[in-house]
């Protein structure tokens, strides 16, 4: 149909300005501003054309914006405002679109067309590249996915009773210490176990685990931590940790060995030896660091002639922290620790990152730098 047998459209008032009326009108205009824009095939048509759109003075946006919108009652003012919104954006997008047809003296939109030269290359996008430290963090949990443990989550902002108390630190434990820990402000007149904080650690998830789950358990906890720490290379206030988490009858310190060794050589290398070395968490009984073997000199401790700096010449390089839960923790979460025994672990996910890739500053995960982060791809 063409303007010629059927005649121009004009603005309705609207009566009615119920859903229904309201789309009818608005798909009314858009047909037929849609017509007349393929109508509109000389340089003096399509100024005609857009002038009779868009004209600040009386084009048919702003009379439909006077006539639809200004008119609405108030319980329509909110609908008509959107669909109203919706046109313009309609006819503005469609018309910076044809414009570009249109400008540079080729008036007609078939000519536009013709003088696109596809056989230009497309406009390529960068293609996003998976963080290292989530990279990192989902092959850790990936490893103990394949042993059958299963994945959980806990709250970023944690209670006290979570974070620390269930897992037996006493009352005055040093790492309740506002130096170490991010509280919420405002909790003091809760009881303190109900009080606020950015979890600490991503331990808190064994217990809500075990609130969860009756033995047997097998989980591992990724996620995000806080503590109140300077940012410098080798610290940030926020950093990643990868929690877990075995209990049924009979586990034994043989199977916590045995389970970290095989995790450390399915993400280090089947060559990379450990070490477990007394330590000391509340909530594990007896506690063990993890060393691995320096990766970066075979274990030697020296390399190129001189000393390894990466393990301080020792040939080991300190990873995480591990033991036998400690029997006062399944007091709190209800197990017969007469019955069942079990061991838990944490690891940094950062420092296994920058361990993998070599990368020499923490904060580098965190400045965003694409240079950086585009390696990871
Ligand atoms: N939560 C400890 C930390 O952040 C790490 C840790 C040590 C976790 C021993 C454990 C464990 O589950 O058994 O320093």
């Amino acid at each position: 149909m063409s303007p010629k047998t059927k005649s121009a459209y004009t603005v309705p008032k609207l009566k009615d300005f119920s859903t229904n009326a309201l789309h009818k009108a608005l798909i009314e205009a858009k047909l037929a501003f849609s017509e007349e824009l393929l109508n509109a095939n000389s340089d003096a048509a399509w100024k005609v054309f857009r002038d009779r759109w868009m004209a600040r003075k009386n084009g048919v946006l702003t009379q439909i914006n006077d006539l639809w919108l200004k008119t609405a009652p108030k319980e329509n003012k909110r609908e008509a405002g959107q669909l109203v919104n919706e046109l313009k954006q309609f006819v503005e997008q469609e018309i910076s679109r044809a414009r570009g047809f249109v400008d540079g003296g080729a008036a007609e939109l078939a000519v536009g067309l013709e003088r696109l030269d596809i056989t230009l290359p497309g406009d390529r996008r960068a293609l996003g590249a998976e963080h290292p430290v989530i990279k990192t963090m989902n092959e850790i949990v990936g490893v103990f996915r394949n042993l059958g443990y299963s994945v959980e989550e806990g709250p970023e902002i944690e209670t006290d009773y979570y974070n620390f108390e269930a897992l037996n630190f006493p009352p005055n434990h040093p790492a309740r210490d506002t130096q170490d820990t991010l509280f919420i402000a405002n909790q003091e007149a809760k009881p303190l176990r109900e009080r606020l904080l950015l979890r600490t650690h991503t331990s808190p998830v064994q217990i809500r685990s075990m609130e969860k789950m009756k033995p047997p358990v097998r989980v591992v906890c990724p996620g995000k931590v806080h503590r109140n720490d300077a940012p410098d290379a080798t610290h940030s206030p926020i950093f990643h940790q990868v929690e877990g988490l075995a209990v049924d009858t009979n586990i034994t310190f043989c199977d916590l060995k045995g389970t970290l060794d095989h995790a450390m050589k399915a993400l280090f290398g089947s060559s990379v030896k450990t070490r477990f070395y007394p330590s000391f968490f509340p909530f594990t009984e007896p506690s063990a660091d993890v060393q691995i073997s320096c990766i970066f000199c075979g274990g030697k401790g020296y390399r190129d002639g001189g000393p390894c700096r990466n393990c301080k010449a020792s040939g080991w390089i300190e990873l995480l922290g591990c033991g036998m839960v400690d029997p006062n923790v399944y007091g709190f979460v209800d197990y017969d620790a007469k019955r069942v025994s079990g061991f838990a672990f944490g690891m940094g996910v950062e420092r296994i990152a920058i361990l993998k890739y070599g990368v020499d500053d923490i904060q580098l995960f965190f400045n965003g730098d694409v240079r950086f982060l585009e390696q990871f791809g």
